[in-house]
């Protein structure tokens, strides 16, 4: 029998995410109206905040008490994520959502954009899901209870009738734990002062490895480390809802993701690697934040 509290849990993220993917969805490549945040690379769209607003609703309607920390409802800037995060981290019930990870090629109109929800109590992960929607491709996981990918299909035949097993089928990280056979993926920091500096470190290990991707969202990254497509994945300055959903993924599907110094993942961490193996990621934070 599946968990019965993680039934509901799962049943209502996912509808929330389905409410954000059909918006995704509809105002691909229409008229957008854009907006810079904290700086010309930070950007944000109408559809952005129209998808948070989707999700909220959702999860709001079904649990009134949780609380909801969503990207759209925090002030830009670095500072302001932080102190959101701090004053609701230990919240007995709460969603972290980023309503439309990728908003730049959503922008630019490359079809590379997920929507990201995970919900902890008292501040451990215990379900995350991102949906990829131009895919319909979704990837979810429950603590205890394995990561999974499954189809639009799956996810709508389970939510007209919850049974015994979660939709879709169980993922592994692809257990890859040198360099030189990963394909690793990164993405550029916001901030343009930190670039020069990550990228010079980052040289030395991006000339090991075997390939390198950089797919513009941070949770499509981590969905894809725990499907065995992208054996590794860093990156600096990321916030709580660019990871969430993401790190239980990995985890649950037998990974490691912590932060650049090895310590475990936790909530308030921003520069993270994952990947299959915890010596490797450290030897690899240690080479990205050698002085
Ligand atoms: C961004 C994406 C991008 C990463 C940035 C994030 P957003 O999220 O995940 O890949 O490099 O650091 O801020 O703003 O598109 O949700
Ligand atoms: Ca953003
Ligand atoms: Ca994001
Ligand atoms: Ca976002």
């Amino acid at each position: 029998m599946l968990e019965a509290s993680y039934v509901s849990l799962a049943a209502v993220g996912f509808r929330a995410a389905r409410a954000a993917g059909d918006h995704i969805i509809t105002r691909y490549r229409t008229e957008l109206v854009v907006e810079t945040k904290s700086s010309l690379a930070d950007v944000v769209t109408d559809v952005d905040r129209a998808c948070e607003e989707a999700i909220r609703r959702t999860l709001s309607e079904a649990f009134d008490t949780h609380r909801i920390l969503g990207e759209e409802g925090v002030r830009p800037g670095r500072e302001a994520a932080v102190e959101a995060l701090e004053g609701c981290v230990d919240c007995e019930d709460l969603w972290i959502v980023d309503p439309l990870d990728g908003t730049t090629n959503f922008v630019h109109q490359l079809p590379l954009s997920v929507i990201s929800i995970a919900y902890a109590r008292a501040g451990e992960v215990r379900f995350g899901v991102i949906l990829d929607p131009y895919r319909d491709e979704w990837f979810y996981a429950l603590r205890g209870e394995g990561a999974y990918a499954a189809g639009g299909e799956d996810i709508r035949a389970w939510l007209e009738s919850p049974s015994a097993r979660w939709p879709g089928k169980p993922i592994r990280v692809s257990g890859v734990r040198e360099l030189r056979r990963a394909v690793m993926a990164t993405g550029l920091p916001v901030r343009h002062r930190h670039r020069q500096q990550v990228m010079h470190r980052a040289a030395d290990v991006i000339s090991e490895v075997k390939s390198l991707r950089t797919l513009g969202a941070a949770a499509l990254h981590l969905a894809y480390v725990a499907a065995g497509r992208i054996d590794v994945f860093w990156e600096f300055d990321l916030n709580a809802w660019d990871l969430a959903a993401g790190a239980l993924l990995v985890q649950e599907a037998g990974g490691v993701i912590q932060s650049m110094r090895g310590e475990p993942y936790a909530l308030g961490v921003r520069d993270v690697c994952a990947g299959s193996d915890g010596e490797l990621l450290r030897t690899l934070g240690a080479r990205l934040t050698a002085d």
